[in-house]
């Protein structure tokens, strides 16, 4: 028998672990649907083509302001570099980063009634996931994780549209009958863009508010945003059912757009997860890899304990 040499038994080896928490993720969430065990009122149950077009009070054609997040004001230099990026793209759009503090804030000074089921949630990652639906719905604007590069500006796909997401290559949900399923693959929670006071967060974050008692950890992230596209969808809200400025309620854009490598195809040999480039000639070659992109997502995952360092020059 043949030795493995080290790089490969390490990426075998991460590879089975990688398969290993897609299988238990996918069983945990298919067997957990999220009306389970506290019965909140389905999506969208207040919404419905009777009920007409909906209009947010704002007249402008775009929201200028970028937000992200991290626990505090001091983001690692990578980090950096890359919320800049969007700057580059989008002189004219503000950059708002929000602390963990901040997020509380955020709740407890407009959203009071949420603010007890905010304190339930588990802090990190849950509740960055749900304070980004109030951003999106209080704000409006664009979302990114710090782990997205702006490639160049896209303010052409977003004047028209009223909710913008990008899906990612991949099916994780694959049966058509999940309540999370989304024909064109993965849609994660760390990009999205919206008018203020659209009725998709409204309708989110209300039926959050009903859940009571721990919520499973996924739920809250791109899987409570793929089941209120699933349900918009089911119901004929969306993509056009109801209209929402007089734009078409949900826009769901190509993985190529905003979510060119997928970490669960691995579908560049040259970008590595968990943000493991060894040098900037490697990120690089990652980002040329995908020419027609707007924004690159590197899924450093630093919530799962990824690296968000480049080690080398
Ligand atoms: C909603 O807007 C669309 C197009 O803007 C229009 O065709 C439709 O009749 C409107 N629906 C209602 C109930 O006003
Ligand atoms: C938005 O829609 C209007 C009316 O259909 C059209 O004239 C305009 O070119 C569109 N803008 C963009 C950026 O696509
Ligand atoms: C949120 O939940 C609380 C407690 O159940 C309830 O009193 C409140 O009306 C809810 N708010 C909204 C907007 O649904």
């Amino acid at each position: 028998m043949y030795k493995l040499c080290r790089p490969r038994r390490a990426f075998l080896l991460s590879s089975c672990i990688w398969a290993f928490i897609i299988f238990i993720v996918v069983r945990f969430v298919s067997f957990l649907p999220l009306r389970q065990p506290d019965s909140p009122p389905p999506l969208f149950h207040r919404l419905s083509p009777p009920a007409g077009n909906f209009s947010t009070g704002f007249s402008g054609p775009l929201v200028r302001i970028v937000h992200q997040s991290w626990a505090s004001r001091k983001l690692p230099e990578q980090f950096a570099e890359w919320s800049r990026s969007f700057s580059a793209c989008f002189p004219d759009f503000r950059r708002r980063l929000w602390t963990d503090k901040d997020n509380r804030q955020l709740i407890a000074r407009h959203y009071p009634w949420f603010l007890r089921r905010y304190d339930s949630l588990a802090p990190g990652v849950q509740r960055a996931d749900v304070s980004r639906l109030f951003y999106m719905y209080h704000y409006g604007g664009l979302y990114c994780d710090l782990d997205c590069e702006c490639l160049r500006d896209f303010r052409h796909l977003l004047a028209n549209a009223s909710l913008v997401f990008g899906a990612m290559q991949g099916l994780m949900i694959r049966s058509p009958r999940d309540p999370a399923y989304v024909a064109e693959g993965q849609i994660e929670n760390s990009f999205m863009y919206s008018r203020p006071r659209h009725p998709f967060f409204w309708d989110l974050i209300v039926y959050l508010n009903a859940t009571t008692g721990e919520m499973p950890i996924m739920s809250s992230g791109p899987y409570l945003i793929m089941s209120g596209i699933h349900a918009a969808r089911q119901l004929g809200i969306a993509p056009s059912g109801i209209r929402v400025d007089g734009r078409d309620f949900l826009t769901v854009y190509p993985p190529a757009y905003f979510n060119p490598y997928s970490w669960m195809l691995l579908n560049s040999r040259h970008c590595r997860l968990y943000g493991r480039f060894e040098n900037r000639a490697q990120l690089r070659q990652c980002r040329d890899s995908f020419q027609d992109s707007y924004v690159m997502q590197y899924h450093t995952q630093v919530w799962a304990k990824g690296s968000y360092l480049i080690s080398g020059p």
